[in-house]
């Protein structure tokens, strides 16, 4: 399942140690990377960067791992996992009673709750989740922001592929709302205001949720390996070096 990579060790001082090759096996980790600021890509580099990916980078790194990450959408990370074509999810993913039947969630990482943005215009009109009945509404495909629309009466839910196409959607007008984690509506607002320029994050917050890392069901050791890796993290603060990085702007 997992990839042998050799790292040649290349500097004079290690084979004066007598280090010849080192291996360290790599964790294939899915991701959908339109859910800044915890994947996307970086535009320049075409990187995957994101607080997910630095986080489970630093847990792996403690658990001994490399990572190469495998960009998939959203809906088919789960089924990835139980193919075997990835080992590990880092894709602020939800823990839920339903996904805890199919794969295996390591320790929470981070809290959210669900919010929405809708047209400046329509912010008196739809200040809540109870205020868009009957009304079309955008969610990312397989999400809890997508469950929750799917819960307003009458809401005709248009379901997307990536976050960027559900705010698109919003901007001509498409849907009324996008329903979505906060803190990823709150980035998008604060890193593209100019696309953001007409519309509104609600103050509503909602359904608080927790991100797990997802491992294959029954996969125990690799559980156990990154919930121990997560540990050490913690222990030494790079979580909060981490979480600064990315939220601190
Ligand atoms: N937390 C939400 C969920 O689990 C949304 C996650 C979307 N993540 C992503 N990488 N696009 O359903």
């Amino acid at each position: 399942m997992l990839i042998k990579k050799i790292l040649i060790t290349c500097c004079a001082a290690a084979s004066l140690l007598g280090g010849a090759a080192q291996a360290r096996d790599t964790l294939r980790v899915g991701t959908e990377p339109t859910f800044a600021p915890f994947e996307f890509m970086d535009t320049k580099t075409r990187e995957f960067v994101g607080y997910d990916i630095d986080l489970i980078r630093a847990v792996a790194d403690k658990a001994g791992y490399d990572i190469e990450v495998v960009n998939m959408g959203f809906d088919a990370l789960i089924p990835g996992l139980a193919a075997g074509s990835v080992d590990v999810v880092a894709a602020g993913m939800t823990i839920t009673p339903e996904r805890a039947e199919r794969v295996d969630f390591t320790k929470p990482y981070y809290t959210v709750g669900l919010s929405m943005i809708v047209k400046k215009e329509d912010a008196g009109r739809f200040p809540d989740f109870k205020s868009l009945a009957n009304q079309p509404i955008g969610v990312q495909i397989g999400t809890t922001g997508a469950d929750k629309a799917r819960g307003i009466p009458g809401a005709r839910v248009q379901t997307f592929n990536g976050t960027n196409e559900a705010f698109m959607a919003l901007t001509v007008g498409h849907v009324s709302a996008v329903i979505h984690d906060r803190p990823v509506l709150s980035y998008f607002m604060k890193m593209q205001p100019r696309a953001a320029k007409n519309m509104k994050l609600q103050p509503v917050l909602e359904d608080s949720q927790q991100y797990g890392f997802a491992v294959r069901k029954g996969n125990a050791a690799l559980l156990e390996k990154l919930n121990k890796g997560l540990d050490a993290v913690r222990a030494e603060g790079l979580d909060k070096k981490i979480h600064d990085k990315w939220f601190a702007q």
